[in-house]
């Protein structure tokens, strides 16, 4: 089939790729001509573990074509999927749909025969029946039906997630839209999926509603690791005793730092904000969001409790900075308050990050980036492991380091507190 992905993030670049590698040819397009220029010349612009080699390969093959030109992508193609941004608005929690809107206003100039139009990127329900009304004379003349395919891959993962979904959803109640789409995915369906057609506004809700249920595990866990803090309890145990219940799951119960990244923080205050349009309290939501944003602060005081609040001067470490491990996406990690926080208070701030120096920390004065783990902890008095990365799984804080007396806060639980213990390091985990 000839697809058409408008935008080249992670969801718009990784899926283009996928389909391309199942055989389809797929225009990948973008407003960012600088985007454009790299992926033509094989530079990946975002950090994606194996999403290169397939890019390539394909890219060689023809099957994958990289342009700024919506109006040659758009009519070589029958499917066109909508994969912009969906960021917060400004002092807002509803979700900015103008880079939605703005592609349909650009589809109404270009569309002249049939194509199915999908919303990839996470929106409101009642947005595809709004993409729908831009688009009204199209779909008086037939000439298009808008669906909702939210997308469900993790950043890191996301080959793996796109080629071996655990489902396809897919939101319409056109019988012909749904028998396409049912063939586009047949490959992947075939796996181990479940191919699910539902509702359009179905779909975009099971994509918040599934969002925002993980956000409120991983905080859940969060609060019961404060608990654990208070009463001498390993918090990992208790989320192995919950997480063998096959009711509850054992995934995302691993006790950590406040949630972030592109999609839970601004899903749930979206959910927040569509609950509130529609007359619907979302109470429990409301209280996940409080409780992230808590914990960022929670944090930050237990890192001057464990200097003694004696914050000047001090060499803090970051090993790692992102929201999660293989992916270079910074939006809303939660080391950005806290370096912020620790960079005014004239702490000295070394930092690695597998996936490279961050623009976010550039002129900050008292923060420098370091390309390995040994030279960022050489001098340190504090190492904080905010992200597990394989990278920081195996090392050797003593070798590592040259003071005597340093301290490591890990806030991804990766070491034992007994084996730390032993090894006379002052060692710090998450509720435990
Ligand atoms: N990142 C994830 O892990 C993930 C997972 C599932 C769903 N989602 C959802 O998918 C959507 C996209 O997320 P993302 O992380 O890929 O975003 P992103 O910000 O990485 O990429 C969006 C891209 O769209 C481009 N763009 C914007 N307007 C355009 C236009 N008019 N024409 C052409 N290109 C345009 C931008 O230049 C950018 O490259 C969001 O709604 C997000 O919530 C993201």
């Amino acid at each position: 089939m000839k697809l058409c992905m408008i935008g080249t993030g992670y969801v718009g670049l990784v899926s283009g790729v996928c389909f391309s590698d199942l055989g389809n040819t797929v225009y990948c397009v973008d407003n960012n001509i600088n985007k454009i220029n790299s992926l033509n010349k094989g530079i990946v612009p975002i950090y994606e573990p194996g999403l290169e080699e397939i890019l390539k390969k394909n890219y060689k093959q023809k099957r994958l074509i990289f342009t700024t030109n919506l109006k040659k992508a758009v009519s070589n193609s029958d499917i066109i999927f909508i994969c912009v941004g969906t960021p917060t608005k400004k002092n807002s929690n509803s979700a900015d749909l103008k880079y939605v809107f703005n592609v349909a206003h650009e589809l109404k100039k270009i569309i002249n025969k049939y194509k199915i139009i999908i919303n990839k990127s996470t929106v409101p329900v009642t947005t595809g029946d709004k993409v729908e009304k831009i688009l009204k004379n199209l779909k008086n003349k037939k000439l298009i039906d808008v669906v909702s395919n939210p997308e469900f891959l993790r950043e890191g993962e996301a080959i793996r997630d796109f080629i071996y979904p655990d489902r396809v959803i897919i939101g319409t109640d056109s019988k012909k839209a749904n028998k396409i789409l049912k063939s586009l995915y047949m490959p992947i369906i075939k796996k181990t999926s479940r191919y699910f057609n539902t509702s359009r506004r179905g779909a975009e809700l099971i994509k918040y509603a599934s969002n925002s249920f993980l956000a409120t595990k991983i905080s859940f866990i969060n609060e019961i690791a404060n608990l654990c803090e208070q009463t001498d309890v390993d918090v990992k145990d208790v989320s192995l005793g919950m997480g063998s219940d096959q009711r509850i799951g054992d995934r995302f119960l691993r006790a950590g730092p406040a949630y972030g990244g592109s999609c839970f923080p601004k899903d749930t205050r979206a959910l927040i904000d569509i609950g509130q349009k529609f007359k619907t309290n979302m109470s429990i939501i409301k209280s996940v969001v409080n409780s992230n944003n808590s914990r960022k602060h929670l944090l930050i005081k237990k890192v001057k409790s464990i200097l003694n609040d004696k914050l000047k001067n001090k060499k803090i470490t970051f090993l790692g900075v992102t929201f999660k491990p293989n992916t270079d996406d910074m939006r809303e990690a939660s080391s950005i308050p806290m370096i912020n926080y620790l960079n005014k208070k004239n702490c000295k701030i070394t930092y690695y990050d597998p996936s490279g120096e961050k623009i976010d920390f550039k002129n900050l004065k008292n923060v420098r980036y370091v390309n390995n783990s040994s030279t960022a902890c050489l001098n340190a008095d504090l190492i904080i492991l905010h992200t597990e990365w394989n990278d920081f799984k195996l090392l050797n804080f003593r070798k590592l380091v040259k003071k005597k007396n340093f301290k490591v806060f890990d806030m991804r639980n990766l070491y034992s507190p007994s084996k730390m213990k032993k090894l006379n390091i002052k060692y710090f985990g998450i509720g435990r």
